[in-house]
């Protein structure tokens, strides 16, 4: 028999023993119909599903990995993982590397970072970098340095994934948490268990999300609505620019930073 500690160092290995092949999270993917059932029953979900899927419905918790899981392009780190680290163990197949400020149940010391203003990684060691439900509790004078942190530990070309609900649907969000675990006396409400922090909101504005991720220089932003919570809820993605390949080129010879940067070398955005 493995003792614990045998065991939990195993799994940190296997955590930390990842390559960089492309992960395939078709099997945890919602289907079709499945989406359908859950567009038509997202109020029900929205007061009740919080982590867990339940009669045949997806929790909130699944979807946003639902929706974030087909951006990431290969090795991911998710920062604010919480509980059991479950989008990189489940949707990335341990393919990644899930990090947070707090002890949650499941997590281990591998996870933990005492100075989250400074990711325990290497430049360019990830192909992604998600915040699932996690900017509006980096208090807003940590904002921009973990953007900062996330666009160095990218590979030049790589993404950065966030989700963050309407302002509105994220307040009615943490009232319906809140007041269920008040009722029923569960244990759903992570940030209660943590306790937030000064500088932690409750949401973050697009306008925000937008000004703080081109200022930390990721380009080609867009946005997903998550059509099952009725546009509610969305995700944005920005891309991290081919920027050692444009440093080759000499100085006013710049092509603009746009979509081709991503897929194609310079050379080619030139047109030569
Ligand atoms: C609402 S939970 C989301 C957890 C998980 N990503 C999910 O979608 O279920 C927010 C997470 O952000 C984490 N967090 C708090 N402060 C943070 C910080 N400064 N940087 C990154 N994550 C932080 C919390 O500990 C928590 O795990």
């Amino acid at each position: 028999m493995l003792s614990n500690v045998a065991r939990q160092s195993q799994w940190v290995q296997c955590v930390a023993d990842v390559s960089h092949a492309e992960p395939s999270t078709r099997h945890v993917l919602r289907t079709r119909k499945q989406k359908i059932k859950d567009f038509l029953t997202f109020p029900l979900r929205a007061v009740a599903l919080f982590e867990f899927d339940r009669w045949g419905l997806t929790s909130l918790r699944s979807e946003r990995f639902d929706y974030a899981a087909p951006e990431v392009r290969g090795h991911c780190l998710d920062v604010g993982c919480g509980r059991h680290d479950l989008f990189i163990a489940k949707y990335c197949r341990r393919h990644g590397k899930g990090i947070d400020v707090y002890p949650y149940e499941g997590l281990t010391e591998a996870h933990l970072v005492e100075d989250i203003t400074h990711f325990p990684f290497d430049d360019a060691s990830f192909d992604t970098v998600t915040f699932i439900a996690s900017i509006n509790h980096v208090p807003r004078s940590k904002r921009d340095i973990e953007l900062a942190e996330a666009y160095r530990c990218l590979r030049d070309g790589g993404n950065i994934v966030l989700t963050m609900g309407k302002p509105v649907a994220e307040l009615a969000a943490h009232l319906a948490i809140y007041t269920y675990d008040k009722l029923f006396g569960t244990n759903h409400d992570v940030d209660m268990e943590r306790g937030m922090e000064d500088g932690e909101t409750y949401f973050v504005t697009e306008r925000e999300i937008r000004r703080r991720l081109t200022s930390a220089g990721f380009v080609d932003i867009g946005r997903k609505l998550f059509w099952t919570q009725w546009g509610l809820n969305r995700l944005y993605i920005g891309w991290k620019p081919q920027l050692s390949a444009r440093a080759r080129l000499p100085v006013g010879h710049l092509p603009p930073l746009d979509s081709r940067l991503r897929e194609a070398p310079v050379m080619a955005a030139l047109g030569s």
